[in-house]
């Protein structure tokens, strides 16, 4: 009997089917990138990517078609199928937004009052208007929701903005946020018991690689007597390591240091004496 796969969905074409490839890669699970096909079997591990538009995911995790799926947030918010999110992926990341013409004065919440708002995301946008109290018209469409404005069919939209290009080029400006959203790690609730195993390892591996985004190895040469400040401002991930360099009176310092913080983090070190400062990405961090 064949071994069981676990079948993952990812977006077909659009924002988030780069990153989506890359962090399955990133795993070490090596695949075809789908061009022309909707489904490819991985070569190293169980596993068979589909390949869908991003809107349907939710529904196949749900029915079972898919054992898991990596989609927007937004979109498994709009669907509300019963689907548990695994991870947080950390890509991905815009906001839905409620838009006007440029020229619209707007002012607040109470501004919305009997406005018709044309967007793809009518449960998630009538949760907003219940929420502020607001009574407006909500006309769904399912795409090119920018333009809705400028051909006279809706007062103002509720779209995804992420650079903010679309809005730009239609002349619209982002007056509410109503949510933010990134790429999730979604999967069925229950998955038999070998697909099970295959998903937590495949998690796995994924937090590997998010943990080893967020982080740098730093590599540099002090003197012995400038160590102990050094060694101060570098958390590393228990401590970080000091050996000795073949000059004596000079050891090396080995540590990991969050992205956010490394700039800082570097130029104290530098300041405390630190000299010959590498910093390298890490690929995989098993914490
Ligand atoms: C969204 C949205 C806009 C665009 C905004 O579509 O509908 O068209 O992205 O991006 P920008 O601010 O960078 O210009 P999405 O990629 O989610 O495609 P879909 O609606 O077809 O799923
Ligand atoms: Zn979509």
């Amino acid at each position: 009997m064949s071994k069981k796969r676990l079948r993952i969905a990812i977006q077909k074409s659009g924002r988030l089917s780069e990153s989506s490839v890359q962090i399955l890669r990133g795993c070490g699970i090596e695949f075809g990138n789908g061009l022309g096909k909707l489904r490819s079997s991985a070569r190293n591990f169980p596993v068979e990517i589909l390949f869908l538009r991003d809107d349907d995911i939710p529904q196949y995790v749900e029915d079972g078609v898919a054992d898991a799926g990596i989609v927007g947030e937004n979109v498994v918010l709009e669907k509300g199928f019963k689907v548990e999110t695994a991870l947080r992926l950390g890509f991905g990341r815009c906001r839905l937004s409620l838009a006007a013409p440029k020229q619209f004065a707007y002012e607040g919440t109470g501004d919305l009052e009997g406005l018709r708002i044309a967007t793809s995301y009518p449960k998630i946008l009538s949760g907003f208007l219940e929420r502020h109290s607001i009574d407006a018209e909500i006309h769904t469409i399912s795409g090119s929701v920018e333009i809705a404005p400028s051909i006279g069919l809706a007062d103002i939209v509720c779209d995804l903005v992420s650079s903010g290009s679309t809005l730009f080029t239609n002349g619209l400006k982002e007056i509410e946020t109503v949510l933010e959203s990134e790429a999730l790690l979604i999967r069925r609730s229950s998955l038999e018991s070998d697909l099970e195993v295959l998903f937590e390892k495949l998690c796995f591996r994924i937090r590997a690689g998010i943990e080893a985004e967020k982080n740098k190895y730093v590599l540099l040469n002090a003197p012995n007597d400038k160590i102990g400040r050094i060694v101060d401002l570098l958390p590393g991930m228990r401590s970080p390591s000091v050996l000795p360099l073949a000059e004596t009176g000079w050891s090396s310092v080995h540590s990991v240091i969050a992205e956010d913080d490394f700039w800082e983090v570097v130029e104290n070190l530098r300041a405390e004496g630190a000299e010959g400062i590498l910093v390298l990405s890490i690929d995989q961090m098993v914490i």
